[in-house]
């Protein structure tokens, strides 16, 4: 049964032991931590905090993968065909999951590749430079592979990267653009505007952009839209459909815990699904009925499984299909108002450490990561969070992410992960 999102009541919150277990208690979630594997080290648990790098190995995903290795030893090639589960049906499972997730329609979403080989695949669809309006939009801080892959595909289309793309607000110290910052950035350069192609959620900071007023603004200069959800997907609400996004890619190795490497996914709008695009096209993108004919010339499937290249890799569909049950069992709704709260209770911790040690450079509006900066000593904090078995992220130079997500983590592994910060800050001097 899912729960309806909740206001809950900050006021209640004290900084004891006592209320978080009182929180956990309270948590319809809890019993989900235990359909995962988490590290261990002598024999002791580690607290797992890196949901935004790559999420926990769910449970279920060594049967998933078993059940295929065995229909592949004991049917060979039939098993495309044979059964319920046969492997040609096996997309259609997963598409329904992350349509309620990304708030799409199933035949919106393909799952294919991987993140930067589909940010390609969709530049190829939806960068379409004509006359004066050439420029591609991004954030300033886009992750790494974005601006590679954008800039690359740029070259290839013979034009200057230097001159197209254009970074919103490129001189903040490698914090990204505020929303407002991105909208001022789409009226200033109008109709010059190709593509508006940013994430959904900032990797560095996890500041949430606000995709549909972003994806508004980009329609009434007449722009296309689409952005990478990489730390979007399984973490923020999302309605991509309704709020008339061309495209957006993710990968389904960080919130939707489908392992390393896992097999990424798309959206493409249903309204691109009859054009006649500009798409690179390979067998897997034909209509399933007409697939296996062989014929000379490509018929689409309609939908966005047009953009499909290859051949399922059917190991890696049986990852994501094991952690999209978790999610579907959990429910996406009581998963979001879970972490509604979990945002909350880390922002009440966060008001208990003093202001001076680290600055916040999590915008308010954000999913599970919060990023802290440190002035002095951050490496130090950060190796002794990891010597009290704290698993979070360094970025260099000086940035600690930690994300605590409503399937796997509780309120009292937020707390004790405060409590140590405490610890660590007061030993050290950090304060100038
Ligand atoms: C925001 C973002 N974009 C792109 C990528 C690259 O993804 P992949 O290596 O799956 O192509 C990552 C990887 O973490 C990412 O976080």
């Amino acid at each position: 049964m899912e729960e309806e999102l909740q206001p809950f009541d900050m006021t209640t919150f004290s900084n004891t032991l006592d209320c978080a277990t009182a929180l956990d208690q309270q948590d319809p979630l809890r019993s989900y931590r235990d359909a995962f594997l988490h590290p261990v080290e002598n024999n002791r648990e580690r607290t797992y905090f890196l949901g935004n790098s790559l999420g926990l190995q769910p449970k279920n995903t060594m049967e998933a993968i078993q059940h295929v290795l065995e229909q592949w030893q004991l049917d060979g090639v039939e098993s495309f065909f044979k059964g319920n589960d046969n492997w040609l049906a096996y997309h259609d499972k997963l598409t329904g999951p992350l349509a309620v997730i990304t708030g799409a329609q199933p035949h919106e979403i393909t799952v294919m590749n991987q993140l930067t080989v589909n940010i390609h695949l969709m530049m190829v669809s939806f960068y379409q430079p004509k006359g004066e309006r050439k420029k591609i939009l991004m954030e300033s801080k886009a992750f790494p592979s974005d601006q590679y892959a954008v800039a690359s595909f740029v070259k290839h289309m013979g034009l200057d990267p230097d001159e197209v793309i254009v970074e919103i607000n490129p001189d903040q110290e490698g914090i990204p653009p505020t929303n407002e910052q991105v909208i001022d950035a789409i009226h200033k350069h109008g109709e010059e505007i190709a593509l508006v192609f940013l994430s959904g959620v900032n990797y560095y900071t996890g500041q949430l952009f606000d995709l549909s007023s972003i994806a508004l603004a980009a329609k009434k200069v007449g722009a296309l839209v689409g952005f990478d959800l990489a730390h979007a997907v399984g973490n923020i609400s999302m309605n991509l459909h309704d709020w008339d996004i061309d495209f957006a890619c993710w990968c389904s190795y960080k919130y939707l815990n489908a392992g390393p490497g896992a097999i990424a996914g798309a959206f493409i709008h249903e309204k691109h699904h009859q054009e006649n695009i500009n798409r690179l096209e390979g067998w897997w993108g034909v209509k399933l009925n007409e697939r296996f004919l062989m014929k000379k010339n490509f018929i689409s499937s309609g939908t966005a499984t047009a953009w499909q290249l290859s051949t399922s890799p059917m190991l890696l569909f049986a990852c994501l299909h094991a952690s999209l049950n978790i999610i579907e069992k959990a429910g996406w709704s009581n998963m979001l108002n879970k972490q509604q709260k979990m945002i909350a209770w880390t922002d009440f911790l966060l008001t208990t450490i003093s202001s001076n040690v680290f600055k916040r450079i999590t915008p308010h509006q954000r999913g599970c990561q919060i990023s802290l900066q440190f002035p002095q000593n951050g490496k130090e904090v950060y190796n002794r969070l990891f010597e009290k078995g704290f698993m979070i992220d360094w970025r260099e130079p000086d940035v600690i992410r930690f994300a605590p997500v409503p399937l796997y983590n509780s309120f009292t592994e937020i707390w004790q992960f405060f409590n140590a910060l405490r610890e660590i800050t007061n030993e050290l001097p950090l304060s100038n």
